[in-house]
C-alpha cells in the first residue's frame, strides 16, 4: 500500500514515519525546502523522542522517503493525507487556505481513484470543501476521475507523539463511502491487529469531534486553574482538591494540573475556531468563550505575584526562567506561556536570562536579543533576583536546591507548574509562589 502525506510538519511527520513503521510506503511532501533537504540529509526539523530513528530505519528499508513534488509524491497512492497547518485567522477562524490549496493540487495531479485524508484540523464542512476544490481542479483539467473523501483528525501529543500515533486510544475515521472505508481499513490494519478501536463514522461527526475533544481537555484545564485562584483566596490547596477530585472515578486526574495557562498549536486555536463554528450558527458557546477567557488571564499569573512581590517597576531586577516550550518533550514555543511572561517583564523594566533543553534555538528565532540564553539550568539562575519555573521539564522537578541558593541573588520561587513542595521549600528557606496553593511563607 502506497500514500502520500502532504505537510510535513509535527503531524505530517510523525504520521509518515509511524505508516512507514506499520508497513506502509509512504511519501511525505512540504513547500518548505529547507525541511525536505533537512530530511533528505538525515537530519530532525523537530524534536520529538523516538521520531529520528523511526525515520532513519524506513528511509533505509525504502518505505519512507522526503520531497518538493506533490505530482512526484501521488503516483500510483491510494490515498493522500492532507497534514498541513491549520492557523487561527484574524476572526478567530481556521485559515484554510494551505488545506484548499493542497486540495486543488490533488485534483490537478490525480491520476486514479484515491481518497483524499484530511488530518489537519478543520472546522466541520471542511471535507466537503475540499471535495468541491478537487473537483473544481478535475473539472479544469477536463478530467473525470472518481475519488473519495475522508476526515481522519490526529490526536498525538506533542512529546508523545511517536507513541500516541503507534498505540492510539483510538482512531477516528469519517467516511462517507464503502470503497474509502476499506482503503482506511487497510491502511490502519496493523493498528486493528493490536486492539486499537478503530471509530467509523460519518465525515462532519468525525470534524466535530476532534475539536469537541481539544475543547474538552482546554476546559478541564481552566477549570482546575479558576479553582486554584479561588483556592489561594480562601486558603485551601489545590493540589489537595484536585487529589480529592481526580480520584472519583468519573472525574479522572488527568489534564488537572494548576498552572500558568494550557499554550501550543493546537488548544488556543481550536477553541477560538469551535467558538467561531458556534457563532457562525448562531450558537453561543458559553462555556468555551469562559475556557479562553480563564486561560489568557491565567497566562498572567506568574507575573502578577511577581509584581506583589517585588513591585510594578521592576527596573534593575533580573530573572532566571526555567523553561520555554508550551510543555515538556517539544521545541514548541507556539503560544507559549513563557512568551506572555518574558514580554510583561521586559515590559516592566526587567532582565530575563532563561533556560530550556530544547526550545532554546526555537526561542531565540522569536525573541532574538530580547533575552540572554543561558547555557544550562543552573547557569540561568547566576545574579537573578528570583526564579520563574514555566515548564515542568523532568530536570527541573528535582533540582540540586544548593546550586539554585548559591546562584540566585534571593531565594525566591515562583513555580509556575507546582512542581515543588511549599512545605520543602520554607523548610529550605526559600520565599515559595506556586499555584492555587496554600501561603506557608508567612506559616
Ligand atoms: N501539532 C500538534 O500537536 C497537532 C496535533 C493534532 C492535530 N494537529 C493539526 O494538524 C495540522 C498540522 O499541524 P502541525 O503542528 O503539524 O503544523 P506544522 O506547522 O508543524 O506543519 C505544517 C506543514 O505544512 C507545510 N505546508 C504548508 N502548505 C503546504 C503545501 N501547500 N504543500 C505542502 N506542504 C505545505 C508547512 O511547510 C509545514 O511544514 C493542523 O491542522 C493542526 O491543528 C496538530
Amino acid at each position: 500500500m502506497k500514500i502520500a502525506i502532504v505537510g510535513t510538519g509535527y503531524v505530517g511527520l510523525v504520521s509518515g514515519a509511524c505508516l512507514a513503521e506499520m508497513g506502509i510506503t509512504v511519501a511525505c511532501v512540504d513547500v518548505d525546502r529547507r525541511k525536505i533537504e533537512l530530511l533528505n540529509a538525515g537530519k530532525m526539523p523537530i524534536h520529538e523522542p523516538g521520531l529520528a530513528e523511526i525515520v532513519a530505519r524506513n528511509r533505509t528499508d525504502g518505505r519512507l522517503s522526503f520531497t518538493l513534488s506533490l505530482r512526484e509524491a501521488m503516483w500510483k497512492v491510494d490515498a493522500v493525507f492532507i497534514a498541513v497547518g491549520t492557523p487561527p485567522d484574524e476572526d478567530g477562524s481556521a485559515d484554510l487556505r494551505y488545506v484548499l490549496e493542497v486540495a486543488e493540487g490533488i485534483g490537478a495531479w490525480m491520476n486514479d481513484y484515491v481518497v483524499v485524508v484530511t488530518k489537519s484540523t478543520v472546522p466541520v464542512g471542511t471535507n466537503h470543501r475540499v471535495k468541491a476544490a478537487i473537483a473544481a481542479a478535475l473539472a479544469g483539467r477536463g478530467a473525470s476521475i472518481p475519488f473519495d473523501v475522508a476526515s481522519n483528525p490526529e490526536f498525538l501529543k506533542e512529546g508523545d507523539a511517536v507513541s500516541d500515533f503507534l498505540a492510539p486510544d483510538r482512531v477516528v475515521i469519517g467516511v462517507e463511502s464503502e470503497r474509502a472505508r476499506r482503503v482506511m481499513a487497510r491502511l490502519y490494519h496493523a493498528l486493528s491487529l493490536n486492539n486499537v478501536p478503530i471509530l467509523y463514522m460519518d465525515i462532519l461527526s468525525a470534524e466535530m469531534t476532534k475539536y469537541a475533544a481539544n475543547s474538552m481537555l482546554a476546559t478541564r484545564i481552566s477549570f482546575i486553574n479558576d479553582i486554584a485562584n479561588l483556592c489561594e483566596l480562601v486558603g485551601a490547596d489545590v493540589e489537595a482538591v484536585k487529589r480529592g477530585i481526580g480520584s472519583d472515578t468519573r472525574i479522572g486526574s488527568k489534564f488537572l494540573n494548576a498552572g500558568c495557562g494550557y499554550g501550543g498549536s493546537c488548544f488556543p486555536k481550536d477553541v477560538k475556531a469551535l467558538i467561531k463554528t458556534g457563532d457562525d450558527f448562531h450558537h453561543d458557546l458559553d462555556v468555551l468563550k469562559a475556557v479562553e477567557r480563564v486561560n489568557e488571564r491565567q497566562k498572567g499569573t506568574l507575573f502578577r505575584k511577581i509584581a506583589r512581590h517585588f513591585g510594578d517597576d521592576l527596573s534593575g531586577r533580573r530573572f532566571a526562567v526555567w523553561g520555554l516550550a508550551f510543555k515538556p518533550g517539544t521545541d514548541d514555543t507556539r503560544e507559549a506561556p513563557s512568551l506572555v511572561l518574558i514580554e510583561q517583564l521586559l515590559c516592566a523594566g526587567a532582565a530575563v536570562r532563561a533556560f530550556d533543553p530544547v526550545a532554546m534555538g526555537e526561542t531565540r528565532r522569536r525573541l532574538g536579543d530580547a533575552i540572554e540564553y543561558a547555557t544550562g539550568m543552573y547557569d540561568a539562575l547566576e545574579g537573578a533576583d528570583a526564579l520563574v519555573v514555566v515548564t515542568e521539564w523532568a530536570e527541573f522537578k528535582v533540582p540540586k536546591f544548593t546550586f539554585i541558593e548559591k546562584a540566585l541573588k534571593q531565594k525566591i520561587i515562583f513555580d509556575g507548574r507546582n512542581i515543588y513542595d511549599p512545605v520543602q521549600m520554607k523548610e529550605f528557606g526559600y520565599r515559595y509562589y506556586g499555584v492555587g496553593r496554600k501561603d506557608w511563607n508567612e506559616a
